[in-house]
């Protein structure tokens, strides 16, 4: 059965199978993770990033990891959040699911999700943990590890204090 664990972390430093980029939809790189997953990378992915002709909200694509220790790099894009009635939570739900899938389908046994949409699109904190806390249950049995990579301390407390069993990772 496997973990779901918390981490606070830079995800471009994480060597799991997969870590999840928070893109937007032309897949061509941006600022907070998309940037630093990008020049982590190197330039080999935005070239392939050109080839795959972008990518709607709640939507995911897959693409090789190139110089970061990850084998890939799942792209998803999470919804701007406008309130909470413009089913944000439904395609919320839809970047981890879709990634998930993804994941699978690639043999993926371990992977990291950033906290999608909390940054730029300004999905709030503890309701985007809910979801993704929710999704990663679901499908915690078809990964030997799944690892929500927080980028600060408060963020990891917020996980935690959601998912008391979870493990706590350096
Ligand atoms: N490792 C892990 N998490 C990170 C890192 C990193 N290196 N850098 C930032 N984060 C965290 C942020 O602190 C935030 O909690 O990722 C989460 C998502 O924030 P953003 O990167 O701003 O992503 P998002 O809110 O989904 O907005 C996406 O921002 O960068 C652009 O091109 C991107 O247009 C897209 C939009």
């Amino acid at each position: 059965m496997g973990r779901i664990c918390i981490v606070t972390a830079d995800i471009t430093r994480l060597k799991v199978d997969a870590i999840v980029n928070a893109a937007n939809s032309t897949l061509l790189g941006g600022g907070g993770v998309d940037g630093a997953i990008h020049r982590a990378a190197g330039a080999e992915l935005l070239a392939y990033c050109r080839t795959l002709g972008g990518c709607p909200t709640g939507e995911s694509r897959i693409t090789p990891g190139f110089n970061l220790p990850a084998q890939w790099v799942i792209h998803t894009v999470g919804p701007v959040w406008q309130g909470g009635d413009q089913d944000e939570p439904g395609l919320l739900r839809d970047c981890y699911v879709n990634s998930f899938k993804l994941a699978t389908e690639q043999g993926c046994r371990t992977i990291a999700f950033p906290a999608i949409s909390t940054g730029v699109y300004g999905y709030p904190k503890r309701k985007a943990a809910i979801e993704a806390l929710s999704v990663m249950g679901d499908w915690h049995d078809r990964f030997d590890e799944i690892t929500a990579c927080c980028f600060s301390q408060s963020d990891a407390d917020l996980y935690h204090a959601l998912c008391p069993k979870c493990l706590v990772g350096d």
